[in-house]
């Protein structure tokens, strides 16, 4: 079963629509506005701007799991002709997502993610760690406002850099041990190393947080929005064996879906 999914999903063909890479060694590539295809950064923000603009984040501190951190949409308030959608599933960030994998990815969510930038106290997230789902992963977080360094930006170490921090301090993906001090990260790499996403509305970021340390949401002036999708493979530590059968997006399915869509969305192996 394995093997016939690396064959459909493994095996490229010369001629892909990869117009940008995310570099090997990098583990990430960064897109200002105006190079994220088809206009799709000011359709994505014209899209999700109506959608939050009458939520009460107040009330929905109240009862969120990480309070510095909130989902204000989910991946059901977008449809399958939504720009979201249309930017998660465009043929030139996917090719440029398989590239780097090396397979055929699937889109494994989609959410709306809200950082009020308020507490000073660091916790979770907010601290540097990796994300765990697989050794390789591709996490897209697009501005949907203007960030600056007063808005908790999301901040991360190159792969290769972070490859050094994990063998220089036997980095463990599990229990306490997953988060590092900042200390412990600028011990090995200088402050100035670290990247931050930061710009006008509409930049994109490609990152693999399964590769490059991160932390976001961190205290600040202003408040942060961003939109955040993931790409796994089939093979990722969280996917069960019988992966099709865990059904992700399910609402963007369709009895039209082209042979692309239906890899990305788990349907076809
Ligand atoms: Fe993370």
């Amino acid at each position: 079963m394995h093997f016939r999914t690396r064959a459909q999903r493994c095996v490229f063909a010369a001629n892909n629509n990869m117009t940008f890479e995310i570099k090997d060694n990098q583990g990430y590539a960064i897109l200002r506005p105006d190079e994220v295809p088809d206009g799709l950064a000011q359709a994505v923000i014209d899209e999700v701007m109506p959608k939050i603009q009458n939520i009460d984040i107040k009330e929905f501190q109240k009862t969120a799991y990480k309070p510095y951190l909130l989902n204000i949409l989910k991946a059901t308030d977008f449809s399958r002709d939504s720009a979201v959608y249309k930017l998660a599933s465009h043929p030139r960030i996917v090719d440029s997502v398989s590239r780097y994998l090396k397979c055929y990815p699937i889109l494994t969510s989609i959410a709306v993610l809200y950082s009020p930038n308020e507490a000073k106290e660091e916790q979770g997230s907010q601290k540097y760690h990796l994300d765990h789902e697989d050794l390789r992963q591709v996490k897209a977080f697009m501005l949907i406002n203007d960030v600056d360094e007063d808005c908790g930006p999301f901040t991360f170490i190159s792969a290769e850099y972070s490859d050094a921090v994990q063998t220089k301090i036997g980095y463990k993906m599990d229990g306490d041990e997953k988060r590092v001090e900042d200390e412990g990260i600028y011990s090995i790499v200088s402050k100035e190393d670290a990247k931050s996403l930061m710009g006008p509305a509409g930049t994109l970021g490609l990152v693999d947080a399964s590769r490059c340390f991160h932390y976001g949401s961190r205290a600040g002036k202003k408040p942060r929005i961003m939109l955040t999708f993931q790409y796994l493979t089939p093979f990722a530590y969280v996917m069960p064996w019988n992966w099709r059968q865990r059904q992700f997006l399910t609402h963007l399915r369709s009895e039209d879906m082209s042979s692309r869509e239906r890899k990305l969305l788990g349907v076809d192996i």
